[in-house]
């Protein structure tokens, strides 16, 4: 689409009933805030520039909204009059002149590009002011679409609707797209002559059309247009964008036993014929690559697992994990920062972190990596076809060279060659008979006790 468009985004409320130190336009969705995802689909629905409209937060508000791919620039409304009013908060950047004005609501992070250029599309074809609308079962509370032979009349808010207004059921999901070039003159033109005493940014539509202007809705899904205004509703957003984002990735081709015990974040990144077994947790900053395997009950959080490879059960890969080509982390196994080689196995209660594993490097049972010394973080490098022997601590900075053998138990505080034995522990000592001497001496001194 060739025209221009700046989004409006209303993120000024108070977020009251979220009951936080934070706005709550800032409160995570997909592990990231809200605001992040509507920009995400305005971005997606072809736009430029965004006015951002905040109040409380300001600079985290605007901060999480930006992005590279968009001139942002906020503005803020110190008293909260109404939608309308705070539209007109923006009015600097509005009057730069764009094609089309879309203006959207912060706590909506469902809505999708579709219908924000459907809206859009409207503009091109001729309206002049665009609704975005959904059917629903229960209206109350919403601005109730007033729509006779096509065309837009009126929007209703619920306080000044009568009782026949009150039963349709289409509503106005708060998100609309205006004509550029009549935006200002109708925005200015919105009076506070209702029962609430606001500035209603709805009573556009019966401005536009006592222009001679002609005012239309589109319809989008219901889930879109879920707003966000407590901790409970945004736990039902939380989901249903869960849900969208399993299927997203399923019909990619990834395979999930019970994908609604499988939580995603934003960026997570699945590769085909990837399985992801039940009750795993994706954080932030995570690709995994075709063919790989996640087990039950595994956390991983800006790691990458490549092709082949297999995490869990029980598994946490932390920032900066980056398992290799047929490796596997197994059970009750942690990484931080550390790369495991191509075929390397670490396969049950181990530590790894600020490390170098190399290819085909097998780590026993209960090695840790001593990374850190109480100040200072340190590094452990592992070279290839090692093998470390269960239970042993190496104590960074260290390396272990190719090929290089640890005895188990080790505590390994100095370099190994490659090709080498180390043994860091105690020599065992046998002492024959030694066993029997001290048993018959215990039962004899229990016996003179017991007397
Ligand atoms: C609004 C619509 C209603 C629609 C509903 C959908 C109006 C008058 N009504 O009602 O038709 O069905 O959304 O959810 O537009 N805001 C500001 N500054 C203000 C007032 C609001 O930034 O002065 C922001 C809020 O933070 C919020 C958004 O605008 O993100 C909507 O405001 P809200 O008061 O929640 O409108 P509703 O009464 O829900
Ligand atoms: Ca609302």
């Amino acid at each position: 689409m060739t025209r221009t468009c700046l989004a409006v985004i209303l993120a000024a409320g108070e977020s009251t009933r979220m009951k936080s130190s934070m706005s709550k336009v800032l409160h995570p969705v997909g592990g990231r805030p809200m605001i992040a995802h509507v920009v995400e689909s305005l971005v997606d629905a072809g736009i430029s520039s965004v006015a951002l409209v905040v109040g409380r937060d300001a600079d985290s508000v605007t901060s999480a909204a930006n992005r590279s791919d968009i001139e942002i620039s906020a503005f803020l409304q110190t008293e909260r009059l109404g939608t309308g009013h705070a539209v007109l908060a923006a009015k600097e950047a509005i009057a730069k002149g764009y094609d089309d004005i879309l203006v959207v609501f912060g706590d909506t992070p469902l809505i999708t590009a579709a219908p924000l250029m459907a809206a859009r599309q409207a503009l091109a074809e001729g309206s002049d002011v665009v609704v975005i609308g959904f059917q629903t079962a229960d209206p109350t509370g919403y601005g109730r679409l007033i729509v006779e032979n096509g065309e837009l009349q009126a929007i209703r808010e619920q306080k000044d609707a009568s009782e026949e207004e009150k039963r349709i059921t289409y509503c106005n999901g708060g998100l609309m797209a205006i004509n550029g070039d009549k935006a200002l003159e109708l925005l200015g033109k919105i009076g506070n002559t209702n029962v609430k005493g606001e500035y209603y940014l709805t009573d556009i539509v019966e401005l536009v059309r006592a222009g001679g202007g002609r005012a239309i809705a589109v319809e989008a899904p219901e889930a879109e247009l879920m707003g966000c205004n407590n901790r409970a509703e945004l736990a039902l957003i939380e989901a249903v964008w869960q849900k969208r984002r399993r299927h997203e990735l399923m019909v990619s081709g990834v395979s999930m036993i019970a994908p609604e015990t499988v939580f995603l974040a934003f960026d997570t990144e699945i590769g085909q014929d990837v399985t992801i077994e039940p009750n795993v947790v994706f954080g932030p900053g995570v690709t995994v690559e075709s063919g790989a395997v996640i087990h039950a009950f595994s956390h991983l959080e800006g790691a990458h697992v490549s092709a082949g490879a297999t995490v869990g059960p029980y598994a946490r890969l932390r920032p900066g994990a980056n398992l290799g080509r047929d490796s596997k982390v197994g059970n009750f196994c942690e990484v931080k920062k550390a790369e495991i080689g191509a075929g390397a196995k670490v396969n049950h209660l181990t530590y790894i972190g600020d490390a170098f594993v190399g290819e085909k490097t097998n780590i026993g049972a209960g090695t840790i990596t001593c990374n850190y010394d109480g100040v200072n973080k340190h590094v452990t490098r592992i070279g290839a076809n090692v093998f470390i022997g269960s239970n042993s601590s190496l104590v960074a900075p260290v390396s272990v060279g190719d090929g290089a053998l640890v005895a188990s138990g080790s505590v390994v505080t100095e370099d190994v060659p490659a090709d080498a034995v180390a043994f860091g522990r105690a020599r065992q000592e046998i002492k024959p008979g030694r066993a029997k001497i001290l048993r018959e001496r215990y039962q004899a001194e229990k016996a003179a006790r017991k007397k």
